[in-house]
């Protein structure tokens, strides 16, 4: 019986590492779209690809305007010099900086 957990495999890698294909849903102008990306893509770059007008402008993390509040899953910004720990704490994200570490993330443009 006990013989089951050799089918287990002995580790699962945790993190990015992990991941090979992240599920992403977008509310954007009142509008959802859903998308795939890799975990390696910045999430506003991966839905430029997608064809959202997603809005952007500095591209390196101090204007904000890429802001959009992250409502599942997890993400990494590089870089943020523009949202206050307040933000941070609402889950808010600069998206041009933030990388998935979820296999699912769901953000919010419009809030
Ligand atoms: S586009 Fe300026 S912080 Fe992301």
């Amino acid at each position: 019986m006990s013989d089951a957990h050799h089918l287990v495999p002995a580790e699962q890698p945790q993190g990015t590492s992990a991941l090979s294909t992240v599920q992403v849903s977008v509310r954007l102008y009142g509008e959802e779209h859903s998308f795939s990306m890799r975990p390696d893509e910045h999430i506003l770059y991966a839905a430029i690809a997608a064809g959202l007008d997603a809005p952007h402008s500095c591209l390196s993390g101090y204007c904000a305007t890429c802001r959009a509040k992250l409502l599942e899953g997890r993400v990494r910004m590089e870089i943020n010099d523009a949202l206050t720990d307040e933000e941070v704490a609402a889950n808010y994200i600069l998206t041009c900086q933030a990388l998935p570490l979820t296999d699912r993330i769901v953000v919010d443009y419009d809030q």
